[in-house]
């Protein structure tokens, strides 16, 4: 970590993982965040909850990030990123491993989706490599070649030479993917823990202020809020450790 820079970048957004298996208890956890805060909707929720919750929680004013990684061919992928749009989701994702075609044709659907909640378009950012992969697991899923770190580069690239705004990135890859793909490309940092925290599941995990000064555009936190006795208590922490009060 290079120090001295914290200063000078963007505080970043906090997103909520909502990660239930259904829609009472989202529903039931956002109403235990302020107003206005950022929640995440997953595979687990909107498979068993569908469109509807993420509806909800749009029109009480939470701006959705929809974590759907889409990977499909171009024109169904399209498809899926207006709808997304339609259901007023300001940030969804996409395997940037459904290469270009797949990548310009949703850039080119977000670019012109009009969203029907408040705050602007449609935002897309890529899933390059999981961070469940390690370099055997992909070798055996790619056959032999580039390990993670070489393919979340190239991923990365992929993406924003075809018009995606940005990925999802640990705050280990944050930096790196920055440099190759420029500063205003977005990135969203999950595996974020607040000191003396529970890891959980996750392998690497980073501090709100470790990830606000990697240049992290938003902290993706699950846990770390939802399973804590006060869960806005524990999003203000995270808020001001990030940098992101006020
Ligand atoms: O509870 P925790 O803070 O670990 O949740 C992290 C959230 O970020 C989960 O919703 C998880 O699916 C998501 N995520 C992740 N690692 C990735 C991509 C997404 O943890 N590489």
């Amino acid at each position: 970590m290079s120090g001295g820079e914290e200063g000078a970048v963007k505080p970043p957004e906090v997103i909520v993982a909502l990660d239930f298996p259904a829609a009472d208890a989202a529903l039931a956890m956002a109403s235990r965040l302020p107003e206005g805060t950022w929640v995440k909707v997953g595979l687990e929720l909107f498979t068993s909850a569908g469109p509807a919750v993420v509806e909800r929680l749009v029109g009480r004013g939470h701006p959705v990030f929809l974590d759907l990684k889409v990977h499909d061919i171009p024109n169904t992928a399209a498809g899926a990123v207006r709808s997304a749009a339609r259901l007023g989701a300001r940030l969804l994702t996409l395997h940037a491993s459904g290469g270009r075609a797949m990548l310009e044709a949703a850039a080119g659907a977000a670019g012109t989706s009009k969203g029907a909640g408040s705050g602007g378009r449609l935002r897309l950012l890529a899933v390059t490599v999981l961070t469940s992969l390690d370099d055997a697991a992909l070798a055996e899923v790619m056959g032999r070649g580039a390990g993670t770190e070489e393919a979340v580069g190239r991923l990365a690239a992929l993406a924003s030479g075809s018009g995606i705004d940005g990925a999802v990135a640990s705050v280990a890859e944050c930096r790196a993917v920055k440099a190759v793909c420029g500063a205003d490309f977005l990135v969203a940092t999950p595996g974020i823990r607040l000191a003396g925290g529970d890891a959980h599941d996750q392998k690497r995990v980073a501090a709100p202020g470790e990830a606000r000064a990697a240049g992290a555009d938003y902290l993706v936190v699950g846990r770390a809020i939802t399973a804590a006795d006060d869960p806005g208590a524990a999003l203000r922490r995270v808020m001001e450790e990030a940098g992101a009060t006020g």
